[in-house]
């Protein structure tokens, strides 16, 4: 079986050694444009791969994607058609995303940020201690990641509700599904979680009329991808403190513009898209799954490329 790797920014030598490792007996080899023109790949292992990788690799019987998002990947056009593509499902992910959205939660709900712009004015004001419950957390996405963070928070003792395309069945979360939901959604939220993938259905989604319908003092995480958040409105809407704060890890473009006023904002947390890293050792075991499911001809759960995950 031969392999061909691409990870665009990651260190290729911590992938190669633990892809041999896992599926020993492989031909695996690092994408590049001088490769021995009769090599044909089987499958192709990538993180935001060049179009040429697939020009030249006609034969692939699967193509996997070594992260959740398949955005950049669907939007190559020279994807080809008639091969699936497979996206990891969790893999490690919703434990990280888990910690950073708790770390959100408590940076806000136990005044932190209030804390913050205190101890520059060397002032001691104790603040009271909301309940959870007063905090109601929303979370937009409720994929693999989206479920388990959701079923995580609520353990956590926090309310917690699901918005998604269709209903999902989380024990302790209640569902919301479909467009018709959304308001019913938001106006019960006080912490917005963005888990959506980026697509030709969720883009520009969280806009001003979204934002507005929040509870009042209401938080914005975006974990998920920066096109689903209308940044000016976003913008606006913490200028005006209609919003309380933001913890922010996806932009529209990345990395974050120089020139963006959200990294002055004092009630904003900015992180370079490091909430929830891929496992190399999760990502190769669950690639394996799915090139043993094609090999013998079983059914895997590829990506609906129209709607975009
Ligand atoms: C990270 O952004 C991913 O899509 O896995």
């Amino acid at each position: 079986m031969n392999i061909v790797f691409y990870a665009r920014g990651e260190d290729f030598s911590d992938w190669l050694p633990s892809i041999t490792e896992v599926l020993p007996g492989a031909d695996c080899r690092l994408w590049s444009e001088a490769e021995a023109p009769d090599w044909q790949a089987d499958y192709a292992l990538v993180w935001q791969p060049p179009q040429m990788l697939f020009e030249r690799h006609t034969q692939l019987k699967g193509i996997i994607n070594l992260g959740a998002g398949v955005d950049k990947l669907l939007a190559l056009p020279g994807l080809p058609e008639d091969v699936p593509v497979l996206k990891l499902r969790d893999a490690g992910m919703a434990t990280w995303m888990t910690d950073y959205i708790r770390y959100g939660l408590l940076h806000f709900s136990r005044d932190f940020d209030a804390y913050q712009r205190q101890q520059r004015r060397s002032v001691w004001q104790p603040e009271n201690i909301d309940a959870r419950t007063d905090w109601p957390v929303g979370i937009l996405g409720m994929g693999a990641i989206g479920s388990e963070v959701a079923r995580r928070l609520s353990d956590d003792g926090y309310t917690v509700r699901g918005w998604s395309r269709t209903e999902k069945q989380v024990a302790g979360v209640e569902s919301y599904a479909g467009e018709e939901a959304l308001s019913a959604f938001l106006q019960r939220t006080r912490v917005l979680v963005n888990l959506l993938p980026s697509s030709q259905h969720t883009q520009g989604l969280v806009n001003g009329k979204v934002l507005e319908q929040l509870l009042p003092n209401a938080v914005v995480i975006n974990v998920g991808r920066g096109e689903v958040v209308d940044s000016p409105a976003l913008i606006d809407a913490l200028r005006k403190q209609r919003l309380r704060g933001a913890m922010l890890d996806v932009f529209e473009y990345e990395p974050l513009s120089q020139d963006s006023p959200l990294w002055s904002m004092d009630n904003v947390i900015i992180t370079p898209h490091i909430a929830a890293p891929t496992s190399i050792r999760d990502a190769i075991e669950q690639a394996k799954e799915y090139i043993h499911a094609i090999g013998l001809g079983l059914p895997v759960k590829a990506v609906d490329r129209t709607l975009g995950y």
